[in-house]
């Protein structure tokens, strides 16, 4: 009999050849619970679908006889040098997946040569990353009800020395994560199913919850009630502190508050895009959020091409939302994107090998873009462009 085929069965991530393989050692080392908070969408999944369906429908062109022999894949964002055209995004509550995730994932960043992007829900202090990382570090912002909490955060990134900061405007009515919520019977608290699945990952009990229980919101922890600042309350109690009462005077402010680097994160029309750029953003990132929000939104890279046309030359333009392979880098980076911010992917990494597993995540992308370049016959990033694409769903 043939055997099948069939992805590396065990726990080992340094055996995943693909982020694909990688998300499945993932799901077999963090409870179902967690697992499903990274990988889940918004009610029925159309929009994480059509993040990977929007890379099947563009096809490379690639020229033959070219001589790559001299390629690298060095970029520049907002006039600093990066190893790769790469950028970890901001995730809440990593430390559910490893302990003190977000310091796995900055340090990870950092010895790739690329920023790392740290959430405003995230399980470590902005000042603990900054202090025992550093590297390239970004600060993303989320604006509560109470606007004080976000100017306290903004004193403390500048004072931290974070070189830029991510506004992100896509989140404050919260997308409907089904799959997610059906888990728990109330707001953080997981049913009986999950309870006992947790209770069959003693190497995850043992990791995250020894010595100090569950994580905490600690970025935002003075601005929680006591009793809402672990993960599990602060779940219930979050939506209800993010009122859907931001606009552009926001933007504005946060303009004037913060000196350094600004991005918009959560931009997807070209009104918008020419808006950031009069608000004086130095840069925007075109998302869906992962496919975690507005169930049935399309791809960032459907509206890239005309986002590129339109502020190209005055924006930094960043994607993200479902790249899972060095291809789905290098197209992106063809239709007009300086670089592209990771979420799930390296959060896969996370859950398999804490640290090491996010540098494996890292390596395989960049192994990735790598070879694809040397096959679309380019040396550097600044050879590509859309004449190396063909979109067949036009
Ligand atoms: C588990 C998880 C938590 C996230 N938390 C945040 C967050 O706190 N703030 C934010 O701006 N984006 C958040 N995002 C969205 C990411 O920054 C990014 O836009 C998205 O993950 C990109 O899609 P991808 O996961 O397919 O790469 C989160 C994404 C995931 C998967």
């Amino acid at each position: 009999m043939a055997l099948q085929r069939t992805f590396h069965q065990g726990t080992d991530f340094r055996r995943a050849l693909s982020i694909a393989e990688l998300r499945l050692i993932a799901r077999r080392r963090v409870p179902h619970f967690a697992f499903e908070y990274v990988d889940s969408g918004a009610q029925d999944e159309i929009t994480l679908r059509r993040n990977r369906s929007a890379f099947e429908a563009i096809g490379f062109i690639p020229p033959t006889l070219c001589d790559t022999s001299a390629r690298q894949q060095r970029t520049r964002l907002f006039g600093a040098e990066l190893s790769s055209p790469l950028v970890v995004a901001p995730t809440a509550l990593n430390g559910l997946l490893h302990r003190q995730g977000d310091l796995a994932l900055a340090r990870a960043a950092k010895a790739a040569g690329i920023p790392f992007t740290l959430a405003t829900l995230s399980t470590v202090t902005l000042e603990r990353v900054a202090r025992e990382v550093g590297g390239r570090l970004w600060m993303q912002l989320y604006l509560m009800q109470d606007r004080r909490v976000a100017r306290e955060i903004i004193a403390r990134a500048e004072a931290a020395g974070f070189e830029a900061l991510v506004l992100t405007s896509d989140a404050n009515v919260f997308g409907q994560r089904e799959w997610d919520r059906r888990n728990y019977r109330a707001p953080g608290q997981l049913n009986l199913r999950n309870l006992l699945d947790v209770a069959r990952h003693p190497g995850w009990l043992w990791q995250i919850l020894w010595p100090h229980g569950i994580p905490r919101f600690a970025n935002v922890a003075s601005a929680l009630p006591p009793e809402a600042r672990s993960a599990r309350a602060g779940v219930a109690h979050l939506p209800r502190l993010m009122l859907p009462d931001i606009s552009w005077q926001d933007l504005a402010w946060v303009r004037e508050a913060w000196p350094r680097t600004l991005i918009l994160k959560g931009v997807l029309t070209v009104a918008d895009a020419e808006r950031a750029a009069r608000h004086g953003c130095d840069g925007i990132v075109l998302t869906n959020h992962g496919g975690r929000q507005l169930d049935g939104t399309i791809a960032p890279l459907e509206v890239l091409p005309e986002i590129a046309e339109a502020v190209g030359k005055q924006l930094t333009l960043l994607i993200d939302s479902g790249f899972r392979r060095g291809t789905d880098v290098v197209k992106a980076l063809a239709l007009g994107a300086d670089g592209v911010m990771l979420g799930a992917a390296t959060l896969y990494g996370l859950a398999a090998g804490g640290e090491a597993g996010v540098t494996h995540a890292l390596d395989i992308l960049r192994g990735e873009i790598d070879r694809t370049l040397g096959q679309l016959g380019c040396n550097s990033i600044a050879e590509l462009g859309p004449h190396l694409l063909k979109n067949s769903s036009r």
